[in-house]
């Protein structure tokens, strides 16, 4: 259901309820930050169950969260703001949810673009550096839930929770060494 040609039928064929771009946004965005939050669950799982071989899928995961969160910008360009710029001025001026996604997103693309093993040894000790990064996009993806919240706290407080426990948990790990 969530491929894109599975998200592009859903909507033809009417099946995302009354307010499908409401719909789409909130899936994408869903589904970009469970994939985020698995990337950085995979190092810690890896250490704690012993298992090395689970690192291959944190560049995979990274990737999936890249494309559901490019694609909930797209939903957002497409069905909030209708592609135009002078909205989206104003949007990132007056709604700070907004100017947080945004500012997680843009720090996402040179995640993206270096997560090649290519580009991995090009970069050297500087990758490592870099792609820390994505605990700052986590971060920014926790003020972008709670600065939309009305009254429903769930979504915005697991997603929180779970990042505070990976930090702790790398923290931890910074400690020990
Ligand atoms: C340019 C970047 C972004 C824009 C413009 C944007 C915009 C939006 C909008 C308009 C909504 C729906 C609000 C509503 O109608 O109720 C939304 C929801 C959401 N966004 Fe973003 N977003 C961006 C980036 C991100 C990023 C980087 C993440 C994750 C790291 C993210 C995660 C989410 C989630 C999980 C929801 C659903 C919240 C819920 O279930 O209530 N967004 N975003």
């Amino acid at each position: 259901m969530l491929s894109f040609v599975g998200l592009a039928l859903a909507t033809v064929q009417n099946q995302l309820g009354p307010d499908p771009v409401k719909q789409l946004a909130l899936l994408t965005g869903n589904r970009g930050f469970q994939f985020l939050l698995l990337s950085l669950l995979i190092s810690p799982l890896a250490q704690l169950l012993a298992a090395p071989y689970l690192i291959q899928w944190r560049r995979p995961a990274g990737l999936w969260a890249f494309y559901f969160l490019s694609l909930h910008l797209l939903v957002f360009a497409q069905g909030y703001i209708g592609w135009s710029w002078v909205i989206l001025i104003e949007e990132l001026i007056e709604r700070p949810y907004i100017s947080v996604g945004a500012l997680a997103w843009v720090l996402l693309v040179p995640l993206a673009l270096t997560s090649t093993r290519a580009a991995r040894l090009k970069l050297g000790a500087s990758w490592a550096i870099l792609h820390r990064l994505v605990y700052v996009v986590a971060v920014l993806g926790c003020l972008h839930l709670i600065w939309q919240v009305r009254s429903d706290w769930i979504n915005a407080g697991v997603y929180t929770l779970i990042c505070v426990l990976i930090a702790g948990s790398r923290y931890r790990n910074a400690l020990r060494f």
